[in-house]
């Protein structure tokens, strides 16, 4: 929701926010600004694409080495020219980037209005830059001194940037729960959403907390928190590396990622598998074990995709571990005075680690004496730094606004945790867990083999594309398999796309099945193989097309499908993983076929960091 980018120092700084906003444009992409100080501030802003404000602004940009950019997911206002960042006061001298909302803006703006600042957008931001100026008018302060007291006199989140004509050897940054780092170079400074901005400049990072103020001179970095007492930087190593933010030869990032997937997976895998005691060590976790073990409850929170593999998960969990799990959107549970004992614990998932609703759950379990264990992917992020314990993923940066392969890590680490506390309880047999373990580790090698079927899925897009629903059916643990592919299709081709639980198609959805439809079944040879040939042979009476991800060599469905793609034997609780390839890869052509903008759907931003 919203990127943003802040540089000061000796480089040309509208070539580093350009490239930093092209690649913070996953977090939103329907409008981008820059300001660049140069004598005087020089604000260029337009509705659309990054591209967009390059070509529109790339000839006339100023020589500057001290600036600030936006890429923007429209909250307060449409995004237009108008209400694209960055803002400025009315004097012109100060210039602001926002990513957040300020939740008491409409009062505050009343009050400015009333004192005679007018307002030229219909933005949140605009009301905080001129709250700010009106403060340093009425108090005669110094800059910092202002944002200081307007921030305290805002409530709801931020992550911002504001320059002042006055002084350009000055950027200031602050922050309150949303996302920002800070990088750290000779002689320069680098603010920025995510550290993808500064990677090629600096490896070393502060990620600021809640409440902070970050003054930046060229030669000196000094934080404030809003009491204004002086803070030291714990400065880290950031480790990342460049070719992670490229395309790397792919037409899109979904398709990189779709394929990265042996890799991300033996990554989330890596160092947690004892191959020769065959044993799970969660290093990370241990100091929770005991918890974790005589927790009466887990409860999963997350939203979208990530609550997708939180419902696999439960799945897991409960087969393996007996422990009940019960698997929550973070929007609803947040909102629903649940019922949270101080021995549950909340696992709360979540691939940026930023996502507002999946916060606002573990704030609030965490106020009821809830142990939260976080499974993250972005190192550093607001949700492993709020939870107590937890696993990264370590699926590497996940550019595509639709998430792949940070689900498959996600079902990874679960499985993990599912296997890790059987193995703490001394519940499942030392052969289940071997045979398990060994799965997971075939798991890379078995993905490569789902990725041969890509050029009869392209064939099965081709048929399928101009159909305006799809239905995609699964039982057991490949129930949230269905779900996950009827968000993919739906998200990025536009196509309307219903996930169900097989069985219950009777109860409703069958009523839309007639030659039109395709019905995409996850019908795998597994504990629910039988029943699903029986939901198979109920579309195929009411003349639905088939698609069926079957198990290699099974010659029963591939008698009634009309379309089947095969994937490897495996031990069912790997279908999951494997299963969700060719549903990606068919969403994913269908939407190129289509003329769809892969990676950056409409309406859609990767970091959703609004309730
Ligand atoms: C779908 C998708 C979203 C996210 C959701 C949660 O492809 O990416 O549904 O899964 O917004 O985001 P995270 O995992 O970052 O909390």
């Amino acid at each position: 929701m919203c990127g943003i980018v802040g540089y000061i120092g000796y480089r040309n700084a509208w070539e580093v926010i350009i490239k930093g906003l092209k690649r913070l444009e996953y977090r939103g992409y329907d409008s981008a600004g820059i300001a660049l100080m140069n004598e005087k501030l020089h604000v260029y802003k337009r509705a659309g694409k990054v591209s967009d404000l390059e070509t529109y602004a790339g000839q006339v940009a100023t020589n500057s080495s001290l600036g600030m950019g936006h890429t923007r997911w429209a909250t307060h206002g449409a995004p237009n020219d108008r209400n694209a960042h960055p803002h400025a006061s009315s004097d012109q001298k100060l210039a602001i980037v926002h990513n957040g909302i300020i939740e008491n803006y409409a009062s505050i703006k009343a009050m400015l209005i009333q004192k005679g600042q007018y307002f030229v957008s219909d933005t949140d931001t605009e009301v905080l830059i001129k709250l700010i100026e009106q403060i340093q008018l009425e108090e005669n302060s110094s800059l910092q001194e202002a944002v200081r007291l307007a921030l305290t006199q805002v409530s709801g989140a931020f992550a911002l940037v504001i320059a002042s004509q006055d002084d350009s050897d000055l950027l200031i940054a602050a922050r309150r729960g949303s996302p920002m780092v800070i990088g750290i170079g000779e002689g320069e400074y680098f603010i920025a959403s995510d550290a993808s901005p500064m990677i090629e400049y600096t490896k070393h990072v502060y990620y600021p907390e809640d409440n902070e103020l970050i003054f930046l001179h060229r030669n000196e970095i000094e934080i404030r928190n809003l009491t204004n007492v002086v803070l030291s930087p714990y400065i880290q190593e950031l480790e990342l590396e460049l070719e992670a933010l490229e395309k790397g030869g792919y037409d899109h990032f979904m398709l990189k990622e779709i394929y990265e997937q042996p890799h991300s997976i033996a990554n989330c895998m890596r160092g947690r598998i004892d191959h020769e005691r065959k044993k799970i060590n969660l290093g990370g976790i241990s100091e929770y074990a005991a918890k974790l073990l005589t927790a009466k409850r887990i409860i999963i929170v997350s939203c979208g995709t990530s609550w997708h593999a939180g419902l696999v998960g439960e799945y897991l969990i409960e087969e393996y571990a007996r422990i009940p799990v019960e698997v929550e959107y973070a929007s609803e549970f947040r909102y629903r005075h649940p019922i949270i004992n101080q021995d549950d614990i909340v696992i709360a998932i979540s691939q940026s680690g930023e996502t507002a609703d999946t916060i606002a759950a573990i704030e609030l379990a965490k106020r009821a004496g809830a142990t939260i264990l976080g499974i993250c992917n972005v190192v550093g992020s607001s949700i492993p730094r709020l939870s107590h314990t937890g696993m990264y993923t370590h699926a590497g940066p996940e550019i595509g606004v639709a998430s792949t392969k940070a689900f498959t890590a996600q079902v990874t680490a679960l499985s993990l945790l599912a296997l890790y506390l059987a193995q703490q309880q001394e519940r499942l047999p030392l052969s289940k867990i071997t045979s398990l373990l060994t799965a997971l580790e075939t798991a890379p090698a078995l993905i490569t083999t789902c990725f041969q079927s890509n050029a009869l899925i392209q064939h099965i897009a081709g048929e399928i594309k101009d159909s305006t629903n799809c239905l995609f059916l699964g039982r057991g643990i490949n129930f949230p398999v269905a779900l996950e592919g009827a968000l993919k299709l739906k998200e990025i081709s536009y196509i309307h796309a219903e996930g169900y639980p097989a069985a219950e198609m009777k109860h409703g959805p069958i009523a839309l099945i007639d030659e039109q439809m395709p019905v995409i079944v996850i019908a795998t040879k597994d504990s629910s193989y039988d029943k699903i040939i029986s939901n198979i042979q109920e579309v195929k009476a009411r003349k639905g097309k088939i698609i069926a991800i079957i198990t290699e060599g099974d010659t029963v469905i591939r008698a009634i499908a009309d379309y089947i793609i095969e994937i490897p034997p495996c031990e069912e609780a790997l279908t999951p993983i494997l299963a969700t390839i060719p549903l990606q890869l068919l969403a994913y052509h269908i939407a190129v076929m289509r003329g769809c903008n892969v990676d950056q759907p409409r309406n859609l931003a990767k970091s959703v960091t609004v309730e």
